[in-house]
């Protein structure tokens, strides 16, 4: 039988470790990855450019995901620096470094393909067995909302100020955020964020859904720290069953949603009391 309240416990105590399973070109891609016990932490880690994401960025966040230990139950998304992250970096589109592969469009379903392997980047964290946390502090605009935008949970400095930005470049988030962004603000708010592309500030952001978890900047660390730590205090599988149902739930009719309920808790009655 298993035991329903104490599998999965973290080693608080661990130091963190760059990961032995780490893909190889983190660095260039301004990413670093630590992994401590269940807790991987990936920072964005070009602070001298407010962590701006290039296209190695994306393609090392998605060789992250499918790389990660598979003890790992906890993937923190962090920026290193003033800001958690200023989004694309803009040199790309004037020919940058980084910016090979950059595509105006004219083959679309190259562009498709490119940027769907892009996407790639983000859509891991949504897995069932982890919980993403993004950590968010100072500016997080345009693919730097998206990335806060495609994990599970926000915990979110006082000092945090988010914007979609790609409007006002002519261009759309593209980067898996419209759908999660309308899910928690609703289609108007969306509408008025991305088509002004102002910035919300912290308060606002922990008014309408953005953050989970609002703090003070030098209490982010610790409380980040606090939640990977009640989340790894759940059993794996109830937590990754929950996290299945949860995010289904929008989609599902309430039968389909109750149907879902039952299979999922056969296999948690199955593996808590089943001999
Ligand atoms: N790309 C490339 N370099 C960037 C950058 C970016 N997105 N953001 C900042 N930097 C660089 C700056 O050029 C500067 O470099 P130098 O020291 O060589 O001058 C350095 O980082 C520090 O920047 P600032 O001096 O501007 O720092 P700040 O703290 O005063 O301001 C900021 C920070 C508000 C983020 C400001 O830098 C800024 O507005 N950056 C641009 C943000 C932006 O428009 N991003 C694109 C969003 S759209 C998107 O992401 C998705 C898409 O598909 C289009």
């Amino acid at each position: 039988m298993g035991d329903a309240t104490t599998a999965g416990r973290p080693e608080t105590a661990t130091v963190p470790e760059a990961a032995e399973s780490a893909p190889p070109g983190l660095d260039e891609a301004g990413l670093r990855l630590d992994v401590a016990g269940a807790v991987a932490t990936v920072t964005l880690n070009r602070p001298e450019r407010r962590n701006a994401m290039t296209f190695a960025t994306w393609r090392g966040l998605a060789a992250i995901g499918r790389s990660l230990p598979a003890d790992v139950r906890v993937v923190v998304l962090r920026g290193e620096g003033p800001s958690f992250s200023a989004g694309i970096d803009l040199g790309m589109f004037s020919g940058g470094g980084g910016g090979e592969g950059f595509t105006d469009g004219s083959d679309a379903e190259g562009t498709d393909r490119f940027i769907a392997e892009l996407q790639e980047g983000y859509t891991w964290l949504r897995r069932p067995d982890i919980v993403s946390v993004a950590s968010v502090h100072g500016h997080a605009i345009g693919a730097g909302f998206q990335l806060a935008l495609a994990c599970d949970i926000r915990v979110v400095a006082e000092d945090a100020k988010f914007c979609m930005k790609e409007p006002a470049l002519g261009l759309v988030p593209d980067l898996t955020g419209t759908k999660p962004l309308v899910e928690i603000v609703g289609v108007g708010r969306a509408l008025e964020l991305c088509l002004t592309a102002r910035t919300v500030l912290a308060d606002e952001a922990a008014r309408i859904g953005l953050a989970e978890i609002l703090v003070p900047r030098d209490g982010l660390d610790a409380a980040v720290r606090d939640l990977a730590d009640a989340l790894l205090a759940v059993n794996p599988g109830a937590a990754a069953a929950t996290k299945r149902l949860l995010w289904q739930a929008a989609e599902n009719t309430l039968d389909e949603q109750c149907a879902a309920e039952r299979r999922e808790q056969i296999g948690r009655l199955r593996e808590v009391f089943g001999s």
